[in-house]
Formats: C-alpha cells, sequence, structure tokens
C-alpha cells in the first residue's frame, strides 16, 4: 500500500483498512514481546509530539516504533518551548531539523494536520493521532481489529450499538468510517440529543433514543467517554442523571446477546458511562484493545515508511 501520512479513515478504502488490519494481526505475536521485528525501521526517528495528554496512544506509538527498532523522541509539550509561544509548525519545523522522519500528533485543533503536512519536507510522514472532535484513525484500525478477532471477518452480520458522547468524539467519528466501509450490518446509536452531532457523521446509522432499546440483541457495544474537556457547560445536568439513562450496567448488557462484546476506547469514567462489574467483567474487551493498539500503530509504521 502506498500510503504518505495517516490523517483520516475516511481517506481509505475498504481494501486498504482490510490490508492494514492483516498486517497488524500478521504482527501480534511481535507487538507485545519478541525482537524479530527490531530491523524493520533501523535508522529512521519517530517523534509523539502530543499537545494534549495521552496514556494508551503515546504509549503504544513509542512501543510499536521501538519494536521496530527507531530511535523515539518523546515531546513533552507542558515542557517545551509552545509555552513561550512557538507554535506548533515552529516544533515540528525544529524538531524536523533535527532529523526526525515521522511525527505521531495529537491536537486539540482540528484539522491542524494539514498545516503540518503543508509546512513539513515533503519526505516527513505524519500520522494523526487524535485531532480535536475529527480523527481518530488508529484507534478506529485497533477497534476493528478486535471486532475482528472475536466476532470473525464478515462486519454485515453484525450489529453494534455505539452509546455517549458521539458529539465530541474523534473515536466515534474513525469508529463509523471504518464500520461502514467495512459493510457493517446495523449500527445504532444512542445519546443525549445535546451530544449528538449535527453534521453527517451519523449517516447511515439509526437513532435510537432509548439505550435499553438500542442494546437489545447486539453483538457489539462500545461505550464513549463523556468528553468533558470539549463541552461547553450545561450539556449534561448531571452524572448521576446520565448514568441512569445510559450508563452501562450488568442489567443493560443482559439485553445485548449473551455473547455481546464490551468496548470502551478509554479513559473511562467509572460509574458515569459504564460500571466497574462491566469493565472489567467476561465481556469486556478493553484490554484487548489496548493490546491490539501496539499491532496496529506498527502496521500503520511500516506502511507509511513503506517497511
Ligand atoms: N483511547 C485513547 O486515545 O486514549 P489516550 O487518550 O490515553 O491516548
Amino acid at each position: 500500500m502506498n500510503l504518505s501520512h495517516l490523517v483520516s479513515l475516511a481517506d481509505l478504502s475498504a481494501g486498504q483498512i482490510t490490508e492494514l488490519l492483516d498486517c497488524a494481526e500478521a504482527l501480534r505475536p511481535q507487538a507485545l514481546s519478541g525482537s524479530s521485528q527490531r530491523a524493520a525501521l533501523q535508522g529512521k526517528s519517530v517523534c509523539t509530539l502530543f499537545f494534549e495528554p495521552s496514556t494508551r496512544t503515546r504509549s503504544s506509538f513509542q512501543l510499536a516504533a521501538m519494536r521496530l527498532g527507531a530511535d523515539v523522541l518523546g515531546f513533552d509539550a507542558s515542557h517545551s518551548s509552545g509555552s513561550k509561544g512557538e507554535t506548533a509548525v515552529d516544533t515540528m519545523r525544529n524538531l524536523e531539523a533535527m532529523g526526525v522522519d515521522a511525527f505521531v500528533v495529537r491536537t486539540s485543533v482540528d484539522g491542524q494536520l494539514g498545516d503540518l503536512i503543508g509546512a513539513a519536507q515533503t519526505s516527513t510522514r505524519f500520522i494523526n493521532a487524535g485531532d480535536g472532535r475529527s480523527n481518530h484513525p488508529t484507534q478506529g484500525l485497533l477497534d476493528m481489529l478486535t471486532i475482528r478477532q472475536h466476532k470473525g471477518h464478515d462486519f454485515s452480520r453484525l450489529k453494534i450499538a455505539m452509546v455517549g458522547d458521539i458529539r465530541h468524539s474523534r473515536v466515534a467519528r474513525s469508529d463509523l468510517h471504518a464500520l461502514k466501509a467495512l459493510g457493517c450490518g446495523e449500527i445504532r446509536v444512542c445519546g443525549p440529543k445535546a451530544l449528538m452531532p449535527e453534521d453527517a457523521t451519523l449517516d447511515g446509522c439509526r437513532s435510537v433514543d432509548d439505550f435499553d432499546a438500542a442494546i437489545e440483541g447486539v453483538d457489539v457495544v462500545m461505550m464513549l467517554r463523556l468528553q468533558r474537556e470539549r463541552m461547553q457547560e450545561g450539556l449534561v445536568t448531571s452524572l448521576e442523571h446520565y448514568h441512569c439513562q445510559y450508563g452501562l450496567d450488568t442489567r443493560r448488557l443482559a439485553l445485548a446477546k449473551p455473547d455481546a462484546m464490551v468496548m470502551h476506547p478509554g479513559p473511562m469514567n467509572r460509574g458515569v458511562e459504564i460500571t466497574d462489574a462491566v469493565a472489567d467483567g467476561p465481556q469486556s474487551v478493553i484490554m484487548a484493545q489496548v493490546s491490539n493498539g501496539v499491532a496496529v500503530r506498527m502496521a500503520v509504521l511500516k506502511t507509511i515508511f513503506g517497511a
């Protein structure tokens, strides 16, 4: 596959998404242990340029790049000259001048990847690690890989419920791009009206107001985090009320298929969108999602370098 940057899953065909998932699947044995891939990116330098906090995405990109043999530079925005007014573009160009070959970028600014790509040398690679509310393509890929591992490759047989704050969620947008591209049988979306997007994000989805109705008979439940850092005041009246209406507990989960899998991208607001019993219960695949993140990010790094 010829891919210089990964900005949005909307830019990829179903075939390209499947190719990346197949590559990640093949890399899984090396993703969490072993050293057989250490020569793949030897001599390359990868910088995690994160202007927003992260636990999973930054750490798994750094491990993925190290397990492929790249030099890894972890940029810490809170201790950078950004606090003196340096722009993101100037920051990137200075790191590029030190020999960084690829940037993994997280930013609160929708579309900022385009500015960075436009200002960089044409040989420099970029991967979107989450921009504003727009895209989180590697989260979308790792979610698809996790579904495939548990439910098989035929997405047309699947009913999926996506529940919570879809409006502010870049994870939701990337998952929806991928689910639609892979031909998911039915996508139900559920959440407070104030937390539903007003653009074309939900085209092709079935909106269901009541969570009990939305979860009935589904194969996959995707819970989303309340993105309070991106939210105007007053969109959610109280967390207790939100939990009563849209929190996933064992009673609600029993309405889904008995073998339904529960997903959450993390970080979780335990007791708000999901209870401890469900998050840590037998149907949760949340830690499998995290493990798959390393393999997916190895696959994306290898692909953008043509390795
Ligand atoms: N899922 C996810 O993006 O988590 P982090 O914010 O910890 O990277």
